[in-house]
């Protein structure tokens, strides 16, 4: 059987990637450090490339500025295998870029300058859903810090995917301040087959700090299948059909933990269109994320048998609910 399409739209960003960061930065001084590298970001191309090296086929749906960094992040993306045609290049724009502090324990803090990404994608993209097979999946990440996309463009959206008969993701990210949070979500859950969230940016929208109770949350919103992500802990996922599936992570030494969500979440799609199984989806997400936070930066650094090797390992928990 061959795979379905994944078509990840969103965030892509070009991350200047910083390690190791002292915590204090004293002004005028120079602070020597061992590493700064350019890595592929945005949550949408760092699950795509996810997606890409665990078999799926795989389209990438955003944009970028003119400039050498945008020339820079579609080569990345072609050269994993990528299709990248609904990638636009916005004339007179700049490509988003990010600066990744990484600290000690694999903490980081994030300086973010949007340009392209702020501006609308729904034009181009939303003729192109209606050419997609229903067999496809849609998936969007990083809608809250594209302006355009999250004032509107994100519900348009997976709505046309919805009613194209496409199967439909969406990932949450760290929201702006200024968004009505609740509502954002609220609108968007019943458009969702998977709904993917991490327990830091669930406490935002649902009052519970429990895995099971903020899944359980989503889909009385309207989501179908529930999954969530709770770092070195592990993950959830909850079904339409009540069934919880619990997987914990293995244990590694996190250096840099930028992107592990996208890793999990590029892993999930591409294993679950794979497969249809829910199981073998969350255990090499959870092994994807593992192996993410081992090395600098989000873009996938890991092989297809590194992660099914390590996914082979973890065992799962099911019940009712
Ligand atoms: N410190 C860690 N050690 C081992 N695995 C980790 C660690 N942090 C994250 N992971 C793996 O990555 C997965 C996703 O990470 P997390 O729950 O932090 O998602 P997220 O908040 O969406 O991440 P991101 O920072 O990319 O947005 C986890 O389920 C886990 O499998
Ligand atoms: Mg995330």
């Amino acid at each position: 059987m061959t795979s379905p399409e994944i078509i990840f739209t969103g965030a892509i960003v070009a991350d200047l990637v910083a390690a190791t960061v002292p915590r204090d930065l004293p002004p005028g001084e120079t602070i020597f450090i061992d590493h700064v590298e350019l890595a592929v970001g945005g949550n949408a191309a760092i699950a795509a490339i996810s997606a890409s090296r665990l078999g799926a086929a795989v389209h990438v749906a955003g944009l970028v500025g003119d400039d050498t960094l945008g020339e820079i992040l579609l080569s990345r993306l072609q050269a994993e295998g990528i299709e990248t045609s609904l990638v636009q290049v916005l004339e007179g724009e700049k490509t988003s870029k990010t600066m990744a502090l990484a600290r000690h324990g694999g903490e980081r803090t994030l300086l973010h300058c949007s340009g392209a990404n702020s501006r609308s994608i729904a034009d181009r993209l939303l003729p192109a859903i209606l050419r997609y097979d229903s067999a496809a999946v849609f998936s969007l990440s990083g809608a809250e810090i594209m302006q355009a996309v999250r004032d509107g463009e994100a519900l348009e959206l997976v709505r046309s995917a919805k009613s194209q008969g496409l199967t439909t993701a969406f990932d949450t990210t760290y929201p702006p301040r200024e968004l009505d949070y609740g509502t954002f979500v609220a609108e968007l859950a019943p458009h969702i087959d998977f709904f993917f969230t991490s327990m830091g940016e669930a406490t935002l929208f649902s009052e519970s700090a429990d895995l099971l109770a903020t899944a359980q949350f989503l889909q009385a919103a309207g989501a179908r299948t529930v999954i969530i992500k709770d770092g070195p802990r592990g993950a959830l996922a909850l079904d339409g059909s009540g069934q919880a599936i619990y997987c914990t992570t293995p244990q590694v030494d996190a250096i840099d933990t930028t992107g592990a969500g996208d890793n999990f979440v590029g892993a999930f799609l591409a294993q679950y269109a794979g497969t249809g199984s829910l199981a073998a989806a969350l255990k090499l997400a959870v092994s994807a994320g593992a192996l993410s936070v081992q090395h600098l930066g989000g873009q996938a650094q890991y092989t297809a048998e590194q992660a099914r090797d390590l996914s082979d390992a973890l065992t799962i928990e099911t019940k009712s609910v």
